[in-house]
């Protein structure tokens, strides 16, 4: 878009990501036939490109296979902070896994961040790849918080972190009391990963686009996959699941130890000057910050306000908290963007990464939290170094099948709890709303001939009716307002007005209830 027609205060009224819109991203055909190659890889965005890159550099044949359009998911749609400071989690981490352990998932977050700043040196990548400092902060007032800090801070100096305690920081945060953490870095996450994708290409690599790789595996010797629209073979050594929900479950049951959240972001040009380092609240509600150049001009991306996905209530509301929380702080002289994003999280909060249980060579890489940049990244290092045969240090902490008894079993049933609830609730919930009283530009669930479906009325007034059944395991899709979709509570599918899926689990869209009615 003309950056002329952004300059506004306003909170732009479709969402729209800085990243997305200052690119020119590539587009692939679809795979209309069948296919051979030594990797197969399934998604799109920085996990899957980056092992494409690595996987491809050390002479492998890969074939990169994504569902919709390539660095569209997540990674298109992030704060793009490369950091090893990762909210409140250190202290979490030596209580449960131990300081051997928690002392690899500083190093390996690390390592990764240094490794993708060499990278884009390497390559020359115009990517705005810039050192800054992170902190995590604690409001003045929030007494619980302040302790959990303190917390952190001594598991920071047990595990020999270079992080520091601050009393205050220099923004008007009200904070009293941060860690920082020096020498973080921030980027332009796309212009980076096109150039990954660029030198992928070079290497041979093979890209298809809008092909939705069905959970059917066959094993016979090689793995054979199958497109779920029309049944295409993909014959592969290896297939690395790079794609959020994994495609092939395998008895794993991975929707049931992860679930999604969304979070919010804006971007504002400041009245204040804002003199850069990466910010995050460390209590609720979840507040985030970071610089970004724009058309010459110094933006700030400023996020948070993160729930449960299909459990927002109103989401345009999340992007309101964020507007008054920078125009207290900053001030807003415009705001081009606003854009959300979906993340998984396990249930001990360590990504789920590497080979799958038994024989078949399929790889997985998911529940990375709000930190796809470096967790992306360092899976893609730990798969192609299993797939290579390789040894690496991180495998055991990050095994997909791991089951740490504290915290996860407790998470483990608040969540397939919460499921439950909500499987329940859609079904039985009273609606009064009838499609007549939707306005243009709005959505609902409402009542129609003696049913519960879900309704929206475009902006030329035309109805676009679904059954909001979500097509994974049956709960009950909610409207988010923010975005135009129907997201579902239980697992995170996340589906368009029309019923298209945008993201898994689920792999079929809603059934529609036509004939759409003018
Ligand atoms: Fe699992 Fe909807 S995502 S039921």
């Amino acid at each position: 878009m003309n950056p002329e027609n952004r300059l506004t205060a306003n909170l732009p009224q479709f969402p729209e990501s800085l990243w997305r819109d200052t690119v020119d991203v590539p587009t692939f055909p679809r795979l209309n036939g069948n296919h051979q190659t030594d990797v197969a890889i399934i998604g799109g965005g920085i996990t899957g490109i980056t092992t494409a890159y690595l996987l491809s550099k050390a002479g492998y044949k890969v074939t990169l296979l994504e569902a919709g359009t390539i660095l569209n998911g997540t990674t298109g749609f992030t704060s793009a902070k490369i950091t090893a400071q990762h909210g409140l989690i250190y202290h979490n981490l030596l209580e449960h896994f131990g300081e051997e352990q928690a002392g690899l998932y500083y190093k390996s977050n690390n390592e990764a961040m240094e490794w993708m700043i060499r990278t884009a040196q390497e390559l020359h990548l115009s990517c705005g790849m810039t050192r800054d400092d992170a902190y995590l902060y604690v409001d003045a007032g929030d007494d619980k918080t302040r302790q959990q800090l303190e917390k952190e801070f001594a598991a920071y100096q047990t595990l020999g972190l270079p992080g520091k305690w601050l009393d205050s920081v220099s923004l008007p945060l009200r904070a009293e009391g941060a860690i920082t953490l020096p020498g973080q870095a921030r980027f332009h996450p796309l212009q980076y990963l096109l150039g990954l994708l660029k030198a992928f290409l070079e290497n041979g690599g093979v890209v298809y686009e809008h092909t939705t790789i069905s959970e059917k595996v066959e094993n016979s010797g090689r793995l054979t996959l199958f497109t779920e629209q029309d049944q295409h073979a993909i014959t592969c050594s290896h297939a690395v699941s790079a794609s959020h929900f994994p495609f092939y479950d395998g008895g794993a049951l991975y929707f049931s130890r992860l679930h999604a959240e969304r979070s919010y972001c804006l971007a504002i040009q400041p009245e204040m000057q804002f003199e850069g380092g990466m910010y995050l609240s460390a209590g609720q509600p979840t507040r985030s910050l970071r610089a970004v150049e724009w058309e010459g001009r110094k933006l700030v991306i400023v996020g948070g306000d993160n729930h449960k996905t299909g459990q927002g209530i109103c989401t345009f509301g999340h992007y309101e908290n964020l507007e008054r929380f920078a125009g207290q702080l900053l001030g807003i002289k415009v705001m081009p963007y606003r854009w959300s994003a979906q993340d998984l999280i396990t249930l001990d909060r360590v990504p789920y990464i590497g080979k799958i249980k038994g024989d078949k060579e399929i790889y997985i890489a998911t529940g990375f939290g709000k930190w796809g940049m470096t967790s992306g990244t360092l899976a893609a290092q730990i798969i192609a170094d299993q797939i290579q045969g390789t040894d690496n240090p991180y495998t055991e902490l990050y095994n997909p099948s791991r089951f740490k008894a504290n915290p996860g079993i407790k998470n483990f049933i608040v969540q397939n709890a919460n499921v439950a609830k909500e499987l329940i609730a859609g079904k039985v919930e009273i609606i009064h709303k009838k499609t007549k009283d939707l306005k243009r530009d709005e959505g609902a669930v409402v009542f129609h001939d003696g049913k519960r479906i879900g309704a929206y009325r475009d902006l030329e007034g035309h109805l676009h009716l679904v059954d909001r059944t979500c097509t994974h395991m049956g709960c009950e899709c909610e409207w988010n307002n923010g975005e135009r979709t129907w997201d579902c509570p239980c697992h995170g599918s996340r589906f368009s007005y029309d019923g298209a899926v945008l993201e898994g689990p689920a792999t079929l869209p809603l059934d529609t209830i036509s004939p759409k009615i003018p």
